[in-house]
């Protein structure tokens, strides 16, 4: 895949390129791609769309770590779009393998591995399918580099498939930037909104739950997390943080609610500014919006009491809790 950039680079002549690129390399072949709802894979997928069509088939896996209504929403626009995209509903299956289960590197290798055999299932039923395709942009690949020119981990686009696939890769974002792919994405007519998310990981909420995660504590995140979102939307705040979340905590407090004590959970509010997620510093917004976040938490998700907000910046803190 050459397409390499040159001073008149330009989205349209970039994707005029990846196109014919894309239409000899792959002829009639069929490719499968793992959509995660993000800007790279959504700009990959449409790209090869429109160069090979039906021949790709797109797989979006429900983890059940997803924001809210997050799958149905992000599955009817690729169907809008005209993506081939098979949605896979597999929340009971991480749920099982992650029940009982405290310690965070634990909880990401079960997420990482549960993911590789969703996929690997879906994609072997597939026929006669030669090429993986992925979102792998220019940065993903200088990060796993070593000084020494090796490579310490493949990028973190679906936590890492197998190379025992036997599939043929498929890249054809990996020499742009993350800015070039919105632009490359604007062009192929993906909407503002969608170019502009914040980064999401790909453990999703299950690395925003701290201690066990079960269907009942996803819900509970994914309400308080929507309430928060919503609002960072409402007050015009969104596109001035570079990242936001909600966490869970997995401590309770005492509160009190119509005259009556209450033990319930504590959720976090984390949202910084950052350039490339090396560094980052937590946003300073006004008190009066976080009360009014806190409040709205509170008084719509049931067994939330208290509302904090991180200060800490990267590092030594990260931004996501674990
Ligand atoms: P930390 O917590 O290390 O996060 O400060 C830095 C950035 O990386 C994101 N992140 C991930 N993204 N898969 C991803 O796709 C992952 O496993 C993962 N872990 C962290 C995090 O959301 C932040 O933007």
């Amino acid at each position: 895949m050459q397409n390499k950039k040159t001073r008149d680079w330009t989205p349209i002549s970039f994707i005029e390129n990846a196109i014919d690129e894309l239409k000899q390399k792959l002829g009639n072949d069929n490719v499968v791609l793992a959509l995660s709802g993000g800007v790279d894979s959504s700009v990959t997928a449409i790209l090869l769309h429109k160069a090979i069509g039906k021949n790709l088939t797109s797989i979006f896996v429900d983890h059940g770590l997803l924001r809210k209504n997050e799958f149905e929403n992000v599955l009817k626009t690729y169907e809008q779009i005209g993506l081939n995209v098979k949605g896979i509903d597999a929340k009971e299956r991480f749920y099982k393998m992650l029940s009982g289960i405290t310690d965070p590197e634990q909880k990401r290798k079960i997420i990482g591995k549960c993911f590789i055999d969703v996929f690997e299932e879906e994609a072997s039923k597939l026929d006669n399918v030669k090429w993986l395709a992925q979102g792998t942009i220019y940065p993903d690949i200088i990060e796993s580099r070593t000084p020494d020119g090796t490579f310490v981990k493949s990028h973190h686009n679906v936590g890492g498939l197998p190379e025992n696939m036997k599939l043929k890769l498929v890249e054809p974002l990996r020499l742009l930037y993350k800015n070039e792919v919105r632009e490359v994405g604007y062009e192929l007519g993906m909407l503002p909104q969608q170019l502009n998310r914040h980064p999401f990981p790909g453990p999703g909420l299950g690395i925003r739950i701290l201690g066990e995660i079960t269907p009942e504590k996803v819900s509970i995140l994914q309400e308080a997390d929507d309430i928060f979102i919503q609002m960072l939307h409402t007050w015009g705040l969104y596109e001035k943080v570079w990242q936001a979340a909600a966490i869970l905590l997995p401590v309770k407090s005492v509160g009190i609610k119509n005259n009556n004590r209450t033990y319930e959970n504590v959720i976090v509010l984390r949202a910084v500014k950052s350039i490339d997620a090396m560094t980052a510093e937590c946003v300073h917004f006004s008190s009066m919006f976080l009360e009014e976040v806190s409040k709205k938490i509170i008084n719509n998700v049931k067994g939330v009491n208290r509302v904090v907000y991180d200060i800490s910046s990267k590092p030594p803190a990260t931004i996501e809790w674990e």
